[in-house]
């Protein structure tokens, strides 16, 4: 663990050497000062000699600046190495997450994968900041403190051979303690986040149904938990403290008493005695400093693992070597395909059943099925969002899995179900399709999706800002912003993913007539939920529990296919009922 992780040190290194570099410098300086005090105590005042007391003095005044200078320096290295250190793990994790296929973000929450991209790397960075100073700085303080203490007086310092091992032992044991309770901690920490998350995300869900208070009540839970945990773990903690002192004050009272008894036999000195007491609290201060550290070690164990199996985790879908990057024509062709979301080994529940599909260049095909019906699943495999489980999917006539990933999501343009715009003008969000689009394009690719009339109606047009998650745009013009985004890829293929539900049947049937007249070589796939969307296709795929219930034209359908009867029955006899009026 620790190797895979100082990998991520890289151009840090040099810092991460200097700080216990100059920490050990650092404690060099503290630990001559008390011997040079005892030097002006012992020899300088009795023998009243100002010229040895101010030699001394300036001695000490260089050690004491010294000793700052380099406490600033580690500081500073300390600084830069950890902080670096955390910048390239959150890189390194960003990155990972960006290779992450659909199959992958569903193994970790997104919650999950936020708290560990933000708390568990705080946890890692100061953890590696306390080893590079504290870690350095508690065991050098405490051998060179040790080794002063027994030059001034062994048989006093023998003390320190009863406080040290008892004050060791019990704040180890407290720090072993308190770790289970810290590790609880984090996973709380998952909870809390994903509490906040769903509902910052869905608070216009939660205002609209009135549920604040349900909401509250949930996160006083999880929020109470972290603190319950957090507690526990503080509390053993807290015990810390009053040991370390007991301990302290037990080691100087000691040392004074029997100190007093050799000063008044001859055979220590007043200045020795005050020097040993300061070299006790160095002792045991940096005993109490390694302690913290292995506290807060055991506590970033946790967070270094779960950053690590953000790392590991191998993205489902790769690039193959060699990879295809042309893609001939539009086709696809799904040749016995079934589809299982993650694990699932029941064939019975699979998404996908046997599915045999052939679709020719330039065609229109339009999807409709309940929901459930796994629409969305048979149209992610083409992108290669997620991988067939059995059977082929081509595109071009080329199984999908021989081509560059970037090539095929080029040509392969789809608006998810779950579209969503950045925050940024409309102009940025459409660049997401092509960042080399100009303004002529954008303003073509608007018009095919019919958003090009409400966007000049903006005073500032295609410098709109859309806010986070494109709450200031209505849902039907949300729509059709994302599919002029997906056209200005030009693809070859098409899917428009139940992507114009809030958009008024009038657009609706003019998107559908600029498609047929300005983009007929382009196959384009529409799924939907009324049939006056894909009623004009060339051919409509009725799709039932995973399996193809039928194929053909509208008209061939409605003898054939009883499921596609119904909907279409229900839907055309009530009327325009059924219509959602976005605008
Ligand atoms: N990420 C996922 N992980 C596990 N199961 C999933 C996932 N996405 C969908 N499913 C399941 O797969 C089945 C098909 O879902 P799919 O989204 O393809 O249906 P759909 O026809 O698009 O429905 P809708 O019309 O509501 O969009 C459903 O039973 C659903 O619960
Ligand atoms: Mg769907």
């Amino acid at each position: 663990m620790i190797k895979k992780l100082s990998s991520y040190i890289k151009e840090y290194k040099k810092a991460s050497i200097l700080t216990p570099f100059f920490v050990i410098l650092e404690v060099i300086m503290e630990v001559i000062i008390p011997l040079l005090m005892s030097k002006i105590i012992d020899i300088g005042i009795p023998n009243s000699d100002i010229h040895y007391i101010l030699k001394i003095g300036i001695l000490l005044t260089v050690s004491a600046i010294m000793s700052l200078a380099f406490g600033v320096l580690s500081g500073r290295f300390a600084a830069k190495a950890s902080s670096g250190f955390a910048k390239n793990l959150r890189k390194a994790m960003f990155y990972k997450i960006q290779d992450y296929s659909f199959e992958n973000i569903d193994k970790f929450s997104t919650s999950s994968l936020i708290t560990r991209l933000t708390t568990d790397v705080t946890n890692v960075q100061m953890a590696f900041m306390m080893i590079i100073r504290i870690l350095v700085r508690g065991p050098v303080m405490l051998i060179a403190s040790l080794i002063m203490a027994f030059s001034i007086n062994a048989k006093l310092s023998c003390v320190f051979l009863v406080s040290i091992p008892v004050l060791g032992i019990a704040l180890f044991y407290i720090a072993i303690k308190a770790h289970p309770n810290f590790e609880k901690v984090f996973k709380k920490y998952d909870n809390l986040n994903r509490v906040v998350q769903e509902n910052v995300g869905g608070i216009r869900v939660v205002k609209a149904y009135a549920n604040e208070k349900h909401e509250e009540d949930k996160f006083k839970k999880v929020n109470n938990e972290v603190y319950t945990y957090f507690k526990k773990a503080e509390k053993i903690i807290a015990f810390n403290s009053p040991i370390m002192q007991f301990v302290v004050y037990f080691s100087v009272l000691t040392i004074s008493l029997l100190g007093a008894k050799y000063i008044v036999g001859g055979t220590l000195q007043t200045g020795e005695l005050s020097s040993l007491i300061s070299y006790a609290w160095q002792i045991l201060m940096s005993l109490m400093m390694l302690s913290m550290v292995f506290v807060m070690v055991v506590m970033a164990q946790s967070s270094a693992e779960r950053i690590i199996e953000v790392l590991d985790e191998v993205p489902a879908i790769k690039n193959k070597k060699n990879a295809i990057k042309e893609i001939k024509d539009g086709s696809i062709s799904f040749e016995n395909v079934s589809f299982a979301y993650s694990d699932e080994k029941d064939p019975n529940k699979y998404a996908l059943k046997d599915i045999n599909l052939e679709i020719k260049s330039g065609e229109t095909i339009g999807i409709i099925g309940g929901t459930g019906s796994s629409k969305s699943s048979l149209v992610q495999l083409i992108p290669r969002l997620y991988d067939v489980s059995i059977g082929t999917v081509k595109v071009g006539g080329i199984n999908v899995k021989d081509y560059d990933l970037k090539s095929l999501r080029d040509n392969v343009s789809m608006v998810l179900q779950k579209n969503v715009l950045f925050s940024g003008t409309i102009a940025e969000n459409l660049r997401w399709g092509n960042e080399n689009a100009d303004d002529e394009e954008l303003e073509e690719v608007c018009k095919l999706a019919q958003a090009d009339s409400f966007i000049q109606e903006f005073p500032e047009k295609y410098d709109t800002y859309i806010e986070q998650g494109g709450t200031n745009v209505s849902g039907g013009q949300r729509q059709r912003l994302c599919i002029a985004r997906a056209l200005l890829k030009k693809p070859k293929i098409l899917i428009l993913d139940d992507s114009t539900s809030a958009v008024d049947t009038k657009t609706d049937s003019y998107i559908r007539k600029a498609f047929r007249e300005k983009i007929p070589n382009t196959t384009k796939i529409i799924i939907a939920q009324r049939v006056s969307s894909v009623e004009d296709a060339d051919r409509i795929v009725v799709l039932d529990e995973g399996k193809i219930s039928g194929i053909g034209t509208s008209e061939e359908l409605l003898k054939t296919n009883e499921i596609y009867r119904d909907v279409y029955n229900t839907q055309m006899k009530g009327g325009d009922n059924n219509e959602n009026k976005a605008e």
